[in-house]
């Protein structure tokens, strides 16, 4: 049974009721955060709190929770709950209100839910055990604010039911220029001659906290080269390589896009190196 938070308690996930007025149903109207837990080890706790503290004052939610009081909230869920490899789902809508009325209410309290799901065992770097990823592209049709991380994700549901009805893992995603974005679920890279390009930071894609700790990780390290630049389609698939990065999956080598084989076909050596780099440094974050 699972054991989840709603608004200070604890309780089986048959038990947490919602006002149907809640905002984050009606408008989608929150900020969320999944964090990976690996046998009860968070993995990069401090960025991803940031980030959602940064979302919601973006979006004006006041909502005042300690980092200790998340830590708190994320470490008894992983412990009250089975499992070894755990996605921590963290939710913050504005609450719910008495009326459906687009302005932002005053005086409601806000709605937190917290619960954990099962994710895959963290990656190993080793071409013959990790999966590869098949990806479909298309034309980046959300909003002009994907560095919200806002529960109105149905832009982001869209794109990657498309790629999955034809049997894909994952949809990467460009603009009205041909630049990558992202996935739908995810961050993207290519590696050209052994360097790691990712798009910039801005408007277009989530700053994934894994994007953060695996660029931090290599420029430490550096033995491999990266750059944050545009990448057009055109380089992406020409790529000897390309990646996808989220809390769920680390770094995840896309071997086919839009039913072509990447680079020579298979997982590539720099992936190997990365994900040997990411495995041995993620729990310093
Ligand atoms: N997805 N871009 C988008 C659109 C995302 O939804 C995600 C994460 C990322 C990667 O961010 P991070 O490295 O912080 O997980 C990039 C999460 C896992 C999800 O919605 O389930």
């Amino acid at each position: 049974m699972s054991i989840v938070y709603l608004n200070g308690s604890y309780m089986p996930l048959e038990e947490a009721k919602i006002s149907p007025m809640d905002r984050g149903f009606l408008f989608g109207d929150g900020i969320y955060e999944v964090i990976p837990s690996y046998d009860g080890n968070l993995v990069g706790f401090g960025p991803h709190i940031d980030r959602m503290v940064e979302g919601l004052a973006l979006i004006g939610i006041d909502f005042d929770f300690s980092a200790d009081q998340w830590r708190a909230v994320c470490e008894t869920l992983a412990a009250k709950n089975e499992g070894d490899n755990l996605g921590v789902y963290l939710h913050v809508s504005r609450g719910a209100d008495t009326k459906r009325f687009h302005a932002y209410p005053d005086n409601i309290d806000a709605t937190v839910f917290a619960f954990v799901f099962e994710i895959p065992p963290a990656p190993v770097a080793d071409k013959a055990k990790v999966k590869g990823y098949k990806v479909a592209t298309t034309e980046d049709l959300r909003w002009k604010r994907c560095n919200i991380k806002s529960t109105a994700l149905l832009g982001n549901v869209m794109h990657f039911q498309q790629g999955h009805s034809e049997g894909n893992n994952e949809t990467i995603l460009y603009n009205s220029d041909n630049e990558m974005t992202e996935g739908s679920a995810c961050n993207a890279y290519i590696v050209k001659d052994g360097v790691v390009i990712t798009p910039p930071l801005d408007h277009q894609i989530l700053p994934g906290i894994t994007r953060l700790m695996l660029l931090d990780i290599l420029r430490k390290d550096g033995s491999i080269k990266v750059e944050e630049r545009p990448v057009t389609m055109d380089e992406v698939r020409g790529a000897d390589e390309v990646w996808l990065t989220s809390s769920s999956k680390e770094i995840a080598p896309v071997v086919e896009i839009d039913g072509r084989p990447v680079g020579q076909g298979g997982v590539g050596d720099v992936w190997v190196k990365a994900q040997t780099l990411y495995s041995a440094a993620k729990s310093n974050y």
